[in-house]
């Protein structure tokens, strides 16, 4: 098992260029099995959730190759519809992979997803989904099974937003029969993207971006190009690092429309950072004021920066609260903040009042999940001592050679067996 070793307490200076998306380098990979066609992708991240996924989608039968963050990969066929379920375990997205087989292929068998660090994570929303398509759904010991004869097209209303849900049906209706109208639909900058890309393929798709999406189904796509997006948490990860500890960091390859209401917090807070069309340059700044914060779907204040932003209002002034709305379990990591030295009152799962400024202390800590795993990161690097960091797994699914960038900025970390 690797750990990160980090020597907190240094000023960072320097730029860092953000990489391609987790989030929609894992969807567009799912999208390329709609077709049997090949399809080539650039400024994919080399970080272990695109490498599971890729294990899964070989397991299924697609050919994929890798040379230097690009992924070609071709689904001829479809060759196995039983999905293996440690495979399934590993990767949470695996989920998406029922719009290319129902599509193709009319059957599944899904494997339990199970639950993980951050929440639950429950199916319900893909199954009424795909039960309006025509697929039965049944439940064993062992999983889910799908099956329809086709997928037909069809109106559904999200009881609630979600991001997964709403790209694999996106991608279901694309080959489905006739018109489908997703409402309520999540709104997230990747799922435009996603929807482009499948245009560029033959799909008709509008008012992706919004929460009411239409798509006309087709008979079969082609292959497609594209390139991967910049990854928006990891730029608002690199900002909020810059918050902490810069003299300054640049943040390159970014969109920063993406990030508008990390922008807003920092206004409000006193952060002194400039914003370029693809660049943001932030500066450590004394006195921040504390401000309350409540994670939302986009555009909203993102979940997957809940983590390190809690970090910054520990080194901020005033008391203040944070309200994870979307996940159950995503607070849970504030006991390691408090075990080096935050002041972090948990009201309930979802809520945490943090009175600050604390100064923070090295520790011997564990990374719980992916997002929490970055704040622990950037806790180490201002706590005062040293601060070992193990299960790195975590951090690495998400953030591509993350202790080479930040030692290129400055940061006295390294990887230790
Ligand atoms: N939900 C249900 N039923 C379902 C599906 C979801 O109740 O069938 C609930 C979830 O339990 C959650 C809420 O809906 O409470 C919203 O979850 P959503 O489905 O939107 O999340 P997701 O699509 O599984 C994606 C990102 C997450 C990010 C969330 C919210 C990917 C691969 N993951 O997850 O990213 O936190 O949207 O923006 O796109 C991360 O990158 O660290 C990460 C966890």
């Amino acid at each position: 098992m690797q750990k990160f070793i980090i020597e907190g307490g240094h000023e960072l200076k320097g730029e860092v260029a953000v990489g391609g998306a987790k989030n929609a380098a894992l969807k567009f990979v799912v999208a390329s099995m709609l077709s049997s066609e090949p399809a080539t992708f650039t400024n994919v991240p080399d970080i272990e959730e695109v490498n599971r996924l890729l294990e899964l989608c070989t397991f299924v039968g697609s050919e994929v190759s890798r040379d230097d963050g690009q992924v070609k990969i071709q689904t001829k066929e479809i060759t196995n519809i039983k999905l293996d379920p440690e495979l399934v375990k590993k990767i949470r997205v695996s989920v998406l992979l029922l719009a290319p087989i129902l599509a193709r292929k009319g059957e599944v068998h899904m494997p339990h997803p199970g639950g993980c660090a951050i929440g639950q994570r429950p199916i319900d929303l893909f199954i009424q989904g795909f039960e309006k398509f025509g697929v039965k759904v049944t439940e064993n010991a062992e999983g889910y099974h799908f099956k329809t004869d086709k997928l037909r097209g069809m109106k559904f209303v999200f009881p609630l937003v979600s991001v997964t849900v709403t790209e694999t049906l996106m991608m279901a209706a694309t080959l489905a029969e006739g018109k489908t109208i997703l409402k309520n639909a999540a709104c997230e900058p990747e799922i435009p993207a996603l929807a482009e890309y499948l245009n560029s393929c033959g799909a008709k798709i509008s008012g992706a971006g919004t929460n009411t999406i239409e798509i006309e189904g087709v008979a079969a796509l082609s292959g497609g190009v594209a390139k991967i997006m910049p990854d928006r948490v990891e730029a608002g990860s690199f900002a909020i690092l810059g918050a902490l500890c810069g003299n300054p960091i640049r943040v390159t390859n970014c969109n920063p429309e993406h990030l508008e209401a990390l922008w807003t917090m920092f206004d409000r807070m006193g952060v002194d950072y400039k914003l370029g069309p693809d660049w943001v340059e932030v500066r450590k700044t004394d006195n921040l004021k504390a401000v309350d914060v409540v994670t939302h779907e986009y555009p909203g204040f993102i979940t997957d920066l809940q983590q390190p932003f809690t970090v910054l209002l520990t080194q901020s002034k005033g008391m203040c609260m944070v309200h994870e709305t979307i996940w159950e379990g995503r607070l849970f990591y504030t006991d390691k903040l408090k075990q080096m030295g935050a002041q972090i009152i948990m009201c309930d799962p979802h809520r945490v009042i943090v009175n600050g400024p604390s100064k923070l202390y090295g520790r011997k800590l564990e990374s719980p999940d992916l997002r929490a795993g970055f704040a622990l990161v950037l806790a180490g690097l201002v706590a005062e001592g040293t601060t070992t960091i193990e299960n790195i797994y975590q951090i690495d699914r998400g953030y591509e050679h993350i202790e080479e960038r930040l030692q290129k900025l400055g940061a006295k970390i390294k990887r230790e067996e």
